[in-house]
């Protein structure tokens, strides 16, 4: 049995992750389906989404569902997340009550929370998307809060689909970081980093100085994954030798965990790293390499049009996969 919540994919076995991958492809070729009908979802949004957002809507209606979309502090109340606090400031309701209620009303709810970039210790916590599971009647998925599991998916089928194959151990996976002109958030940093080992590739981090290693959990995580699954891990901070032979590279920005919430130091540091673009003649060092990003991505920062224009981009495949692999999930949740 998978747990009863999709919050990340550590928590879910590794057959009951094929299988929503199985599921997804099978989805991507047969669109329509009637494994949600009569029931409905709750896409709770404390941030913005362009891709999430369509593909669940679109989703739980390919399926024969009705999905809801809501905007604590927006369109719906603002909601508090500590136990025992006097709420005597902005949030009219307890998640309590919320992840009770909607439980009344719905059969599954999807949660997008950010950290609030402040505090990294309180938002490594993950409170908001472990407020709703800890309440909620009824399963629970993560549309991104400090993991971006569903994207994991989106991007492991997409690269099944370059390579022709499920099997995906000894590919050489280079997950960079890239200039950004805001600390961005780790959530997919972290994801890449859980699921690449997961699948047992051959994991380079590279990323500018040692600041910008991902957060020791995630790093434990895929130190227990290439364990279990046979692949390899290394941190580097040079270009040319992470970059040289790999297969796949997979870019993300994000901002250095040392600096959390006292951003100001950080930016003359990250100035120093537009370099790490992804661009033409970084690719010509793979081989024959496939690129691709969760985007948004801002061109000509993170990487060249004449990446994101030539063949060996995928990011629009794994945009699609989106779509798949959240109807697989909310398929088997229900
Ligand atoms: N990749 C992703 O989650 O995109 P959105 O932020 O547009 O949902």
């Amino acid at each position: 049995m998978p747990p009863k919540h999709f919050l990340n994919t550590q928590d879910w076995s590794r057959p009951d992750l094929d299988a929503l991958l199985t599921q997804a492809a099978m989805f991507k070729r047969n669109r329509l389906g009637d494994q949600l009908k009569g029931r409905s979802i709750a896409l709770v949004f404390f941030n913005s989404s362009l891709r999430t957002r369509t593909s669940f809507e679109l989703g739980a209606f390919h399926l024969g569902g009705h999905a809801i979309v809501l905007q604590p502090g927006k369109d719906a109340w603002p909601i508090e997340f500590d136990l025992g606090t006097v709420m005597d400031g902005e949030a009219e309701e307890h998640i309590a009550e919320v992840a009770q209620v909607l439980g009344r009303y719905v059969d599954l709810i999807g949660v997008r929370a950010f950290p609030k970039f402040v505090d990294w210790s309180l938002d490594r916590q993950d409170r908001v998307l472990e407020g709703f599971a800890k309440y909620s009647p009824v399963p629970v998925i993560n549309m991104e809060t400090i993991t971006h599991p569903c994207q994991e998916l989106a991007h492991i089928l997409a690269l099944q689909e370059h390579f022709g194959t499920t099997d995906l151990r000894g590919k050489k996976y280079v997950l960079t970081w890239t200039y950004h002109p805001k600390p961005l958030n780790t959530a997919v940093a972290n994801s890449a980093l859980t699921i690449a080992t997961r699948m047992g590739m051959d994991v380079t981090l590279l990323c500018p100085t040692p600041d910008y290693v991902l957060d020791e959990r995630y790093m434990g995580w895929a130190e227990r994954n290439v364990v279990e699954s046979g692949g390899s891990l290394q941190v580097s901070h040079d270009i040319e030798s992470a970059y040289t032979g790999a297969d796949v590279v997979y870019a993300k920005s994000w901002g250095a965990l040392p600096y959390f919430g006292n951003w100001a130091p950080e930016k003359p540091i990250r100035d120093q790293y537009r370099h790490f673009i992804v661009d033409e003649a970084k690719m010509a060092l793979t081989r024959d390499g496939v690129f691709s990003h969760c985007l948004p991505l801002r061109r000509n920062i993170k990487a060249t049009d004449g990446v994101m224009d030539s063949p060996s981009c995928i990011a629009i495949n794994e945009a699609e996969n989106r779509l798949h692999v959240q109807k697989a999930i909310m398929a088997a949740l229900v």
